[in-house]
């Protein structure tokens, strides 16, 4: 039996469409006729995206001991990307088309071209995805520069300093969140493959005879990390990429796939880099990239297990398992099933009239929130639209506070997914939230 689920085919559409409308993810420049499969984050898209980066850095650093952080530089000289490998392979094989002229991948068209049907192309030609600059006024090879493809090289550059200041021993970590940048030739599916994008790596340094089990630790690590913040199991699977399909680096790699509109696709790559990183770095910049274990009196180079993910990429991902439609009290209504990590905003502070009696208490109420929660505000409207205003981005719980708020002291908390409400006194409802989030 197929359990692959069925996926609504306009999914996309919709979560493009809300996107946009309620300030999610905004496309860029658009104001100038926008800048092709380039995006800005909007009010919510910016909590969401910090969320899904906090919970990462969460898991990967602030609740382990044996990983630490780190915030390295976007733009480096050429010399980083010649020790990577980077500069000679980091290409993808570009062919026109003569008769309609459209420049595509050439391992993405099955010979025919996608805009004309043509059959007739130009050889291949490899096409660097990275992007070049200069750093600093005078041209030339010492001042070329490159915006980085992939955070992990600022880890491995920093893997001696890393391991002298915080006297870490293998197996440990160095993680690392930011933006990374690649020429892509067709970038698609909205933030999907974008060619600005965000990444969360985290390189794990083990002895190399232990490689293979941690390499097996961390595919199950990252896809519960999938699967805790709420990401059905129906949706996700792991891929091992055949022996021919490996990056220059890598000697396995799994992805955590995720079941997009389009299909199965790449969420997540976790790959065993071996020794190949350290290894060249060490030889290109004669600085030795090793690790000396007194106790077995024995110095190796540490093989390096790495699972890198995508922020943006990620975030697409909760948001497309998160949408649904479904119905309440006969009306129609879009919920985004985000878990309470994600939403952009966790609760919504909603005074049921806009008579000046309730404005003194709906401020305390939100003054007392948002130490702790992200917090919406909103007296605009009848409060069944402003429910389903909160349920469209996400937010698990609405506080209404009505006029026997000034008597009792309580407000109404109602939950977004069972629509079940419950009288919660004032004094009590950071805890009612922290319990409720704990639970
Ligand atoms: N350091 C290894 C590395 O960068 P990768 O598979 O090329 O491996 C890791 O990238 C993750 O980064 C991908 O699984 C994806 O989530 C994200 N990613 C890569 N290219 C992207 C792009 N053009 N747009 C959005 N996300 C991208």
């Amino acid at each position: 039996m197929d359990a692959t689920p069925e996926l609504d085919p306009d999914l996309l559409d919709k979560v493009v469409n809300l996107a946009k409308r309620r300030g999610f993810v905004f496309q860029s420049a658009e104001i100038y006729g926008g800048f092709r499969s380039t995006y800005d984050y909007g009010p919510l898209g910016v909590n969401m995206l910090r969320n899904v980066k906090n919970a990462w850095w969460r898991s990967m650093v602030q609740t382990r001991h044996d990983i630490v952080g780190l915030d390295a530089a976007i733009m480096g000289p050429s010399a980083v990307w010649a020790a990577s490998g980077h500069l000679e392979t980091f290409t993808d094989p570009l062919v026109d088309c003569l008769v309609c002229k459209e420049r595509w991948r050439e391992d993405k068209i099955d010979g025919v071209c996608p805009n004309c049907g043509s059959t007739n192309f130009t050889s291949p030609r490899a096409f660097n995805l990275m992007f070049k600059t200069q750093a600093g006024p005078v041209e030339g090879e010492g001042s070329t520069a490159y915006l980085r493809p992939e955070t992990a090289q600022g880890i491995f550059t920093n893997f001696a300093n890393v391991l002298s200041t915080t006297r870490k021993k293998p197996p440990f970590g160095i993680a690392q969140i930011g933006k990374s940048f690649r020429n892509e030739i067709t970038p698609q599916n909205f933030v999907f493959r974008t060619r600005e994008f965000e990444q969360m790596e985290m390189e794990y340094f083990v002895r190399p005879d232990s490689a293979d089990e941690w390499y097996r630790y961390w595919i199950d690590a990252r896809f519960n990390w999938y699967l805790d913040l709420g990401i059905p199991e129906a949706l996700l699977r792991k891929h091992e990429h055949a022996k021919e399909d490996l990056s220059h680096y890598s000697k396995g790699t799994t992805d955590v796939e995720f079941l997009y509109p389009w299909g199965w696709d790449e969420l997540e790559g976790v790959a065993n880099r071996g020794d190949y990183d350290l290894s060249q770095h060490s030889k290109f910049s004669g600085v030795a990239l090793d690790y000396f274990d007194q106790a077995a009196n024995e110095r190796y180079t540490p093989y390096v297990i790495e699972p890198a993910a995508g922020a943006t990429r990620a975030l697409l991902a909760f948001l497309l398992a998160a949408y649904h439609e479904d119905e309440v009290e006969g009306e129609t209504r879009t919920v985004l099933r985000l878990d309470w990590r994600l939403a952009p905003y966790q609760v919504a502070v909603l005074p049921l009239s806009k008579k000046p009696e309730l404005e003194g208490v709906s401020t305390e109420v939100l003054n007392s929130l948002q130490p702790h929660f992200m917090c919406d505000y909103d007296v605009t409207q009848s409060i069944g639209k402003r429910y389903r205003r909160q349920d469209e981005v996400g937010t698990p719980y609405c506080v209404t506070i009505d006029f026997e708020t000034l008597n009792d002291r309580a407000v109404t908390v109602r939950d977004r997914d069972t629509t079940t409400q419950v009288r919660v006194p004032i004094a009590d409802l950071t805890h009612h939230f922290w319990n409720l989030s704990t639970s």
